[in-house]
């Protein structure tokens, strides 16, 4: 995460999927004649396969390090679905190839808590506003009024994972790793390689969750759900899996491919609004000014980008850039 990369190259693979997308859905069926926008599963194709292979040799960024694990994958995997509200797939290149979801996790954890407590409490006991600083900061912590910022730093994702509500930590996690299958209708595999590389060197996070306690804005015992977050950052996904988690939000908090419904309808809104503001860090203003879609990263490489209400994109390639987001997964595919 140590790398730069050009941030003019932001966010166009989406861009692209978006324009074909959003443009053929608000068109509204009728008004647009030319046959190559309008959303047949055609286009789609043709869409993702031109985004894919535009894209697939770039040879920017660099593989996430400060988790050993992160370091050893491949960096040429390259993988995106597509999951319309109507359960519709669509996919190219190594899109089952399985990854760490990493703070990806923080978007179903906030979710839960929303569902749990409701959406004013979620704001109130974590925060809800974008910080400008990078995503474990310290000095934010100190500067936001409400400490955490929101809840997908680590600080808020830390205090997010401590609000849900179990009689202990075991419980915890297994209502954590159960709703993530349940946004993603499968079983999700634990990554033990990932987790103990992340757990034995933890020291910051750790320090975080201590400072927090230390404000009175952790809800369970801070060390303990450090480890807690730092499992549910271990699960593994795909870029297809992502995109059913991403679709479920899309449809008012129902699975499109298992039809459960995993969060009251209510709920996805101010989720997507958290993604929206702080879903690729300090890179998030960038990205929803290019894309104007909620979208959240993690470090393992992934991205997930929902359009309410139509779809969402799962995208997986591991290097990253400065900020510690999918180079390939904002690429220009121009
Ligand atoms: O806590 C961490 O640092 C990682 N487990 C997750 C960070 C992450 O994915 C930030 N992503 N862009």
């Amino acid at each position: 995460m140590s790398l730069k990369t050009n941030p003019t190259c932001f966010s166009k693979l989406p861009l692209l999927l978006f324009s074909l997308l959003l443009f053929s859905f608000s068109t509204a069926y009728a008004l647009d004649t030319s046959s190559s926008r309008t959303l047949t599963p055609e286009n789609i194709k043709r869409v993702l396969n031109e985004a894919h292979s535009k894209s697939k040799e770039n040879k920017d960024g660099k593989n996430a390090d400060y988790i050993k694990a992160l370091a050893d994958v491949n960096p040429d995997l390259f993988g995106i679905t597509i999951v319309t509200t109507n359960g519709n797939i669509y996919e190219v290149g190594d899109a089952k190839s399985e990854f760490s979801i990493q703070s990806i996790s923080k978007v179903f954890t906030a979710a839960k808590a929303i569902q749990q407590h409701g959406a004013k409490a979620l704001q109130e006991k974590v925060g809800a506003s974008a910080t400008g600083m990078p995503f474990n900061s310290i000095i934010a912590i100190e500067h936001q009024p409400k400490r955490a910022a929101n809840p997908f730093v680590n600080a808020g994702a830390i205090a997010s994972t401590s609000l849900i509500k179990a009689k202990d930590g075991e419980e915890r996690w297994e209502v954590i790793k159960s709703n993530m299958d349940d946004f993603a209708g499968r079983e999700l595999e634990f990554n033990e390689v990932v987790y103990q590389s992340e757990v034995n060197d933890n020291k910051r996070n750790q320090a975080i969750s201590k400072l927090l306690d230390a404000y009175g804005r952790m809800y369970a015992d801070p060390l303990e759900t450090t480890t807690i977050y730092t499992k549910q950052c271990s699960v593994n996904v795909s870029a297809h899996d992502l995109a059913v988690m991403g679709a479920t939000l899309a449809n008012h908090g129902v699975n499109p491919l298992s039809k459960k419904k995993v969060i009251d309808p209510q709920y996805p809104k101010y989720v997507l609004a958290l993604m929206a503001t702080a879903g690729l860090y300090d890179g998030a203003g960038d990205w929803l000014y290019d894309t104007g879609t909620p979208a959240k990263s993690g470090v393992g490489g992934g991205i997930v980008a929902v359009v309410p209400g139509k779809l969402a994109i799962g995208v997986f390639a591991p290097p990253l850039d400065s900020i510690g987001n999918s180079v390939k997964g904002q690429l220009a595919a121009t």
